[in-house]
Formats: C-alpha cells, structure tokens, sequence
C-alpha cells in the first residue's frame, strides 16, 4: 500500500468521545469541500466498522434494510477482489436521499425549501454501512484465515479510486479495530476533554505500536482532535492543557470541538452538523468541524508537498473521466 494514501481510522476504545461524530462530519466536510476556507471538495469513502451503525445512521440510513454491508465484504471468503464500490457501496445520491427524508420527519413532514434541499446533499461521499448484523463478526472473525487483515483486502480495490477513506471504529480494541488499523496508514484519536480521557490513551498507544510491529509498518498517528469541549469548565481546560503537553502535542490539533447542542442533535435530523449547519456562519458547532476539515487538508497538503506528491485529486479524474465519456458520446451522435 501506498504510505501516502489517505486511510484514516478514527479510533478511541473510550465510548462516546466522538469517534462516529468525527467520522461523519471530517468525512462529509472533506468531500462537500469549501472554496471559502481553501478545502478543495474530495472524493470520500466513509466505512462504518461499528456494530451500533451509528456512521450510517447519522445520514438516517435505514440499516435495517441495507442488502450488503461491512459485514457480507469482511466474511467473503472468495479471496478474489472485489467489485466494492458497485457492490456494497452507497452512492451520494442515495445519501441525499435518505438525509432529506429524514430532515421531512424529524420535521413532522415539513416541505424542503430550495435552501434546505441544497445544503442537504452530498456529490462525493460514498458509504460502506453497517448494521447489527456485524455484531457477530469478531466471534466468527476469530477462526478465519486472515482474520487481521479482512478488511484491507476488502478495501484494496477502492484504495486508488478516493482520496480519503476515513473509518469509524468501535469502542473497543477488538478484531474490528485491529482490522481498522490494519487497512490504514494513519490513526485519528478523538479524546472527550473529561477526567478519565487519558486514562485509556496508552493502551490505545500500545495496541497501534503492536499493530504496527506485527501487522501494518505504515501505520501512523494523524492527529488527536480535543471533543465536547468546554469552555467555562475547569476540568475540560485540564485536561486539554494536559493532551497538549503530552508526548502527542505536535499532533494535537489547534481546533477544539466544542460540546454543542446542533452537533448533538444533528444525528435525529439524519445529516451531519456540518451539512445541517453550513450557512449559519456563527453556529460553533459546525464552524470546529470545518475548522477540522480544514486543518486537516492542510496537513495532508502539506506531508504531500513534503514527499513531493503531487498526484492528481481522484474527484478530478472523475470528473474529467465523466466529460469525456461525454465527449464520446457526443462523437456518436454526430
Ligand atoms: N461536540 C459535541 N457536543 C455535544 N454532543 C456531542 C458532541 N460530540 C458528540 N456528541 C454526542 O455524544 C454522543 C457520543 O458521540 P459519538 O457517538 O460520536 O461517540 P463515539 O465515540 O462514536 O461513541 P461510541 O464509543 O459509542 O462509538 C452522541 O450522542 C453524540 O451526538
Ligand atoms: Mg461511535
């Protein structure tokens, strides 16, 4: 694999320091883009390796009647590669749909105004969902061949095709987050600004050395992104202080995500905060995850310009992929 692909693990064995938030909103701030604050639109593939589905849920999927997921790509044991994006992934369009029909009845039926419509729709992210059915996947993982190494296989051929594929992990330092790790090269660690946040973080540490010694020699730490946090608290302005004067500080990034209603909330209305909340300029909840986004694609701007890569943004080659197709086509009707 490539070192300089970007495939980001979003991983903390902590529950709910905002894995699956920060999954979904870097994910769709990425993808959506915004020239404003210099965040070319990119071609995304978020993964939902979470038995709660809660990834998939956030567009207000309904995972209970999803035909292929996660689960059916990490158990195929064909071994051959896999046709993953016709195959298991949802496409943007079907995402749009289902976050405006569930904005409608999170809004008892109320109509979508042209405003709503347009910041409710995303062009360049796709989705590989879960559901509960994943739930039995570490048990049934255990005795399989390959077991560690499930889903890079399942990923590889949609490797070349994005430009992030951003991974939101379970709670826990099971087959599935190891099977995370495995297929990416960086780690992202959300840490919740609250007393026990640290607590977990060398074992966290521990788990991605031994993945890296034993599995994935390109893994790599991202970033630590500081969640929920408060700023009239004292405990919250600790512990931050703290995350920042640790052996990480240099991946600490200078955004802290604030506790914040919208984001909180955002989940029922089935779209991510920042998709909900994109025009509302001071909305803080929304403004952090573009500032994310933003520092983000600097950084990864910046590694590349580092290494000399310069390789071509694949929503590019898409589209330029797409025009001439037209162009083809247009040849035949003349
Ligand atoms: N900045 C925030 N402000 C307020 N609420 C938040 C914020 N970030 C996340 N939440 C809420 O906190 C809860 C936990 O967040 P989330 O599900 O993203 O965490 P998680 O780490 O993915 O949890 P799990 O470990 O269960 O997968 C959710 O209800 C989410 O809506
Ligand atoms: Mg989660």
């Amino acid at each position: 694999m490539d070192p300089y692909k970007m495939v980001i693990s979003c991983t903390n064995q902590k529950g709910g320091c905002a894995k699956t938030t920060t999954a979904v909103n870097l994910a769709t701030a990425l993808a959506e883009g915004d020239p404003s604050r210099g965040i070319e639109p990119s071609k995304v593939l978020l993964v939902d390796l979470d038995p709660q589905g809660s990834a998939s849920t956030s567009f207000g999927i309904n995972k209970s009647k999803l035909n292929r997921t996660v689960y059916d790509l990490l158990m195929n044991d064909l071994g051959e590669e896999l046709p993953i994006i016709k195959d298991y992934l949802i496409a943007p369009e079907i995402i749009t749909d289902s976050m405006r029909e569930t904005w409608k009845q999170a809004n008892d039926g109320k109509k979508l105004t042209k405003a709503r419509k347009k910041s409710l729709k995303v062009e360049n992210l796709w989705l590989l969902p879960s559901n509960i059915q994943l739930s039995g996947a570490e048990i049934e993982l255990a005795t399989r061949i390959g077991r560690e190494t499930r889903l890079k296989e399942g990923l590889a051929s949609a490797i070349n095709e994005f430009d992030y594929i951003i991974i939101d992990t379970p709670p826990s330092l099971g087959l599935l987050t190891i099977n995370a790790l495995a297929a990416s090269n960086w780690v992202m660690i959300p840490v919740q600004t609250e007393w026990y946040a640290l607590e977990g973080m060398s074992q966290l540490i521990n788990s991605i050395k031994l993945v890296q010694m034993r599995i994935n020699p390109n893994l790599k730490l991202f970033g630590i992104a500081l969640t929920m946090f408060q700023k009239n608290n004292k405990l919250s302005k600790i512990v931050s202080e703290e995350v920042r004067g640790s052996a990480f500080h240099k991946q600490v990034f200078s955004t802290m995500i604030p506790r914040n209603t919208n984001i909180a909330e955002a989940p029922m209305e089935g779209a991510p905060v920042v998709l909900l909340k994109k025009g509302t300029r001071h909305n803080k909840g929304s403004q952090a995850y573009w500032s994310l986004a933003k520092e983000v694609s600097d950084r990864v701007k910046k590694m590349r310009h580092k290494y000399g890569i310069y390789e071509k943004n694949h929503l590019k080659m898409h589209k330029l992929n797409q025009s001439n197709e037209d162009d083809d086509f247009s040849e035949q009707l003349e």
